[in-house]
C-alpha cells in the first residue's frame, strides 16, 4: 500500500508529483506529502492528513518550485493517519527526506540503537527510524549518500519501496525496493519514479522495474542500478502496454462505474486469440512451458485474497467438475502459516489483480520452495507475481483503478474458464459437443453482458429501495456460492453495510436466525442443477418474512411468485453464468453506496493493492 512518486529532470517537479499522487491514491489516501529541492538547493516539505486533492491547494507553489522532488500518499500501518505521521519523513538533522511503502519489522531494535546514539524521534512511524538510520550511516561513512542508504537497507528487516533525497547531494534521488513495487520512467533528460505505471504513463512509456534487493541512484540523465550487496546490474528498458486514456474516468462519475460498464468489451481481451469458437479449442501461450505439468497434475491448489479468492472458488468448481482434478482453494494469508502439504507434482495457481498482494506473493514463494509448479493469473503486466511465477497468463482486464474489484473479477473467471477448457480438452473430460456449446456461448457473452449494462437504471431503482438497510444476506449454491460471497464483499467494502455471503443451504444452520422483515436476502437463482433446491431455500426465507431479491434468468416464469424483486439476467452456459450474475450485484452495491453518499472509488480504510501482510 502507499503510493510513491519522484521526479528529477528539467521541469517543475511539483505538478508532476501531485498528478502522480492523484493517480496512485487508490493505493492509500489517509495523508499525503511532498518534499521538493528548490532552486536555492533547500528542501521544502509539505505534508498533511487528508486526500491529495484537498492538500494540493494548500502547498505554497512559489517556494516549492524545483526540478527534484518526492511525494507520497499513505495507507497507515504504523501510527495513526495525521499530519505528523504523513510522509515524507526527515531525520533529526533535516538532511534526508524519505518516502516509504512497506513495514520495517525491526524498527524497535533500530530505534533503540539510534536512541542510544542520541537520536530523537517525533512520529509514530517506522519510516522515521529508517531515515534516521540513513542519517547515522551518512555521518559514519564519509558523508556518502549512496553508501548510507545501502548500508541502512542492509540493516533492515521487512519490506520497503523507498525514494530518498539528501540536502547535501541534491542532484540525486535514491530509490530501492524489497517487497513493495517500484519502477521509474525514463524520459528525455528526466526520470519519474512511481509505485506503478499510472503515474508515469503521461510522460513516457519507457520504464525500468526495480527488483527486490535492488537500488538505483537517479540523476537527471543517468541511472546507476545495483543490488544492496553492491553488485552492478544492467536492466533493459521495457514498454508500458496501456494508454493514458485507459486510466481516466472518460466521463463516468466513478472509476468503479466505468469499470463495471466496460466489462463487455474488456472480457474479449481475455479470450481474444486464445479460443476457436467453433470448436472450443483453447491455446494459452503463457502456459506452454508447463503444459505437461498442468495436464498431469495430481492436485491443483489455488491461492489468492479477497475477490481473487472468490474467483478461485469458482475455479475449484470448474476444475473438479469439468477436468476431474482435485482442487483446493486457500486464503493466501493463511497458506504459509499452517505448514501446508505441497508436493512437487502440485500445480499452485496464484490469482491476483495487482500481482503485488503481499500474502499472495508469499504463498507463491512458499509453493516454489516446495518444488510445486506455480502458475499466475495476473492483471498488472510486469508485476512481481507475474515475473516470479513459473508460467502464467495475463487476464488483460486493463488498469483497474476503483478499489472495489469488478472487471478484474470477471476476467479472472474468464481466464479460469479458458484454463478449464484447455485441460478438459486434453484429458477428454468434456464431450466435443459441450466444447462447441461453451465456445458458442463465449462468443455471445459480450452481447449478453451488454444487455445487463443497459439495464443499469433498473438496478439503480432497486438499490434506492434498499439503501437504508443495515444488513444483507447473499445466498447461492454451487458455482453461484462464490458469486454470493463476492456480492456481499462488494456491498460491504463500498457502502459499509454489513453483508454476508453464504451457501444457500447452510443458511438454516445459523444465519436463518437473522431473518425478519428488515433483512434483504439476495438469492442467486439462475437455472442450473441446484435451481429447485434454491427455490426451497427462498421459501424458507419467505416464511420468515425476509425481503427477497433474486437474480434469475429471463426465461424463468415462476420466480416472480417467490420474490419481492427480480433482477433478470440472460441465460448462458453454467461455466459462464457467474460472469453474467456478477454484473447486477456490482451495480447493486455501486448504486447503494452512491445513494448513501459513500466515496466508492476510495472506500474508508481500504487500499487497492495490499502490499503489507
Ligand atoms: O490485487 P489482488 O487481486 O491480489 O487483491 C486481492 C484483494 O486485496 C482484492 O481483491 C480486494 O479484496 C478488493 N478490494 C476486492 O474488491
Amino acid at each position: 500500500m502507499c503510493g510513491i512518486v519522484g521526479y528529477i529532470g528539467k521541469r517543475n517537479s511539483l505538478p508532476i508529483i501531485v498528478d502522480g499522487l492523484k493517480r496512485l491514491e487508490y493505493r492509500g489516501y489517509d495523508s499525503a506529502g511532498v518534499a521538493i529541492i528548490n532552486a536555492a538547493s533547500e528542501i521544502k516539505l509539505f505534508k498533511k492528513a487528508g486526500k491529495i486533492k484537498e492538500i494540493e491547494t494548500q502547498i505554497p507553489v512559489d517556494v516549492f518550485d524545483g526540478n527534484v522532488g518526492i511525494g507520497h500518499t499513505r495507507w497507515a500501518t504504523h501510527g495513526e493517519p495525521n499530519d505528523n505521521n504523513a510522509h515524507p519523513h526527515t531525520d533529526m538533522h533535516n538532511k534526508f527526506y524519505l518516502v516509504h511503502n512497506g513495514i520495517i519489522e525491526n524498527y524497535k531494535t533500530l530505534k533503540k540503537k539510534l536512541s542510544s546514539e542520541g537520536y530523537i524521534f517525533h512520529t509514530d512511524t517506522d519510516t522515521e527510524i529508517l531515515v534516521n538510520l540513513i542519517s547515522y550511516n551518512y555521518i559514519n561513512h564519509n558523508k556518502n549518500f549512496e553508501v548510507a542508504v545501502r548500508l541502512s537497507l542492509c540493516e533492515v528487516d521487512g519490506t520497503y519501496g523507498i525514494a530518498c533525497l539528501c540536502v547535501e547531494d541534491p542532484g540525486k534521488i535514491i530509490v530501492a525496493r524489497k517487497g513493495s513495487p517500484l519502477m521509474f520512467g525514463v524520459g528525455q533528460d528526466e526520470i519519474i519514479v512511481s509505485s506503478d505505471a499510472s503515474a508515469i504513463i503521461a510522460h513516457t512509456k519507457n520504464v525500468i522495474y526495480l527488483e527486490d534487493g535492488e537500488y538505483a541512484v537517479l540523476r537527471r540523465n543517468g541511472i546507476k542500478l545495483k543490488t544492496i550487496d553492491d553488485e552492478d546490474i544492467h536492466r533493459e528498458v521495457q514498454q508500458i502496454e496501456y494508454d493514458l486514456e485507459q486510466i481516466e474516468k472518460s466521463g463516468y462519475d466513478h472509476f468503479m462505474l466505468k469499470e463495471i460498464c466496460e466489462q463487455p468489451d474488456i472480457i474479449q481481451n481475455t479470450y481474444r486469440g486464445r479460443i476457436k469458437f467453433e470448436t472450443g479449442e483453447v491455446k494459452l501461450g503463457g502456459l506452454a512451458s508447463i503444459k505437461d505439468k498442468i495436464f498431469n497434475a495430481k492436485r491443483v491448489i489455488i491461492t489468492a485474497c479477497g475477490t481473487a479468492w472468490h474467483a478461485g472458488l469458482v475455479g475449484e468448481y470448474m476444475l473438479e467438475t469439468y477436468c476431474r482434478i482435485p482442487t483446493e482453494v486457500e486464503y493466501a494469508s493463511e497458506f504459509r502459516y499452517r505448514n501446508p502439504i505441497i508436493r512437487q507434482d502440485d500445480v499452485v495457481i496464484l490469482i491476483s489483480q495487482s500481482g503485488e498482494t503481499a500474502d499472495t506473493l508469499a504463498a507463491m514463494r512458499e509453493a516454489k520452495k516446495h518444488g510445486a509448479t506455480t502458475l499466475g493469473f495476473v492483471n498488472v503486466v510486469g508485476s512481481t507475481i507475474a515475473r516470479e511465477v513459473d508460467a502464467g497468463t495475463y487476464i488483460h482486464a486493463g488498469p483497474e483503478i476503483g478499489v472495489a474489484s469488478t472487471k478484474a473479477f470477471t476476467c479472472q473467471l474468464m481466464s479460469l474458464v479458458l484454463l478449464t477448457m484447455m485441460i478438459a480438452k486434453e484429458k477428454g473430460t468434456i464431450s466435443e459437443d459441450e466444447f462447441k456449446k461453451i465456445g458458442a456461448e463465449i462468443e455471445l457473452l459480450p452481447y449478453k453482458m451488454k444487455q445487463l449494462i443497459d439495464k443499469k437504471d433498473y438496478f439503480k431503482y432497486i438499490a434506492e429501495e434498499f439503501k437504508d438497510a443495515k444488513n444483507f444476506l447473499y445466498l447461492g449454491r454451487g458455482l453461484n456460492f462464490p458469486v454470493a460471497l463476492e456480492g456481499a464483499l462488494k456491498l460491504k467494502e463500498i457502502s459499509y453495510i454489513h453483508a454476508e455471503g453464504y451457501p444457500a443451504a447452510e443458511m438454516k444452520h445459523g444465519p436463518i436466525a437473522l431473518i425478519d422483515e428488515n433483512m434483504p436476502v439476495v438469492f442467486i437463482a439462475t437455472k442450473d442443477g441446484t435451481y429447485d433446491k434454491v427455490i426451497s431455500n427462498i421459501e424458507e426465507v419467505r416464511a420468515r418474512k425476509g425481503k427477497i431479491i433474486t437474480i434469475a434468468t429471463e426465461d424463468d416464469d415462476n420466480i416472480a411468485d417467490y420474490s419481492d424483486y427480480v433482477l433478470r439476467v440472460p441465460k448462458t452456459h453454467d461455466m459462464l453464468q457467474p460472469i453474467i450474475n456478477s454484473i447486477p450485484l456490482q451495480f447493486l452495491s455501486y448504486y447503494i453506496a452512491t445513494a448513501r453518499g459513500c466515496n466508492v472509488d476510495q472506500p474508508r480504510n481500504l487500499a487497492k493493492s495490499v502490499t503489507v501482510e
